[in-house]
């Protein structure tokens, strides 16, 4: 069972489970990013996605439940010379701002359904209107494979539940399939995920 003193552990060797450059998707999405924008890291972990956003000059807050992960991501943010609010707190049950971001990173936060439902509602809540979600996670057909992902299938994400969650957003793009991954030592080799890029009605 996941839990944030597992994750506590798992980031507190050292460093980074998932290497300290952003994901791939998400530098891919670099011409939707504008200076100013305000983004919100989602399951954010060591910080290596808040920390990217803050570099393109985004206003990041940094969400995850571990408090080892926020404090790594607050000291890379600072080798980095750039800032981001940290927040330690369930994704579950966060008291989302409405319309406060007009970014939702949402890579690799495997929740379970309720969980899932409550986190996607919160980040649509917060999404201003014209807001963006991207989304990449794992799918079933990662079960078996050597490069990450968690162990228990009901926390696997598809197209079908991206379309289910988020089903009020506007597709941009919305993808499932075989990726490469080389992100520290966590994620590395093919791998079978979703991609989305979602957008709030304006
Ligand atoms: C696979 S890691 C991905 C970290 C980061 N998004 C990245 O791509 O480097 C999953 C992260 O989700 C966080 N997480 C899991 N369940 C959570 C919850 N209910 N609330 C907040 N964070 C959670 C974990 O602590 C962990 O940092």
């Amino acid at each position: 069972m996941s839990s944030s003193i597992a994750w506590d552990e798992r980031f507190a060797g050292g460093g980074f489970q998932f290497g300290e450059a952003p994901n791939r998707y998400l530098e891919e999405l670099r011409p939707w990013l504008a200076p100013g924008m305000r983004a919100l890291a989602l399951g954010d972990g060591e910080g290596r996605n808040g920390v990217w956003l803050a570099a393109q000059g985004l206003a990041v807050t940094s969400l995850d439940w571990s408090a080892v992960g926020m404090a790594k991501a607050a000291q890379l943010a600072a080798r980095r010379g750039v800032r981001i609010d940290t927040v330690v707190a369930d994704a579950a049950a966060w008291a989302y701002p409405a319309a406060g971001f007009d970014l939702v990173a949402w890579i690799y936060l495997h929740l379970p359904p309720a969980d899932r439902a409550a986190a996607a509602a919160g980040a649509v809540r917060a999404l201003a209107p014209g807001g963006l979600l991207v989304l990449e996670c794992f799918t079933p057909a990662q079960q078996g494979r050597r490069s990450g992902g968690p162990k228990m299938p009901e926390l696997l994400w598809s197209r079908a539940i991206v379309e289910e969650l988020f089903g009020g957003l506007e597709v941009l793009e919305l993808l499932e399939g075989t990726v490469s991954l080389d992100e520290g030592p966590r994620h590395q080799g093919p791998a079978e995920v979703v991609r989305a890029l979602l957008r709030k009605p304006g």
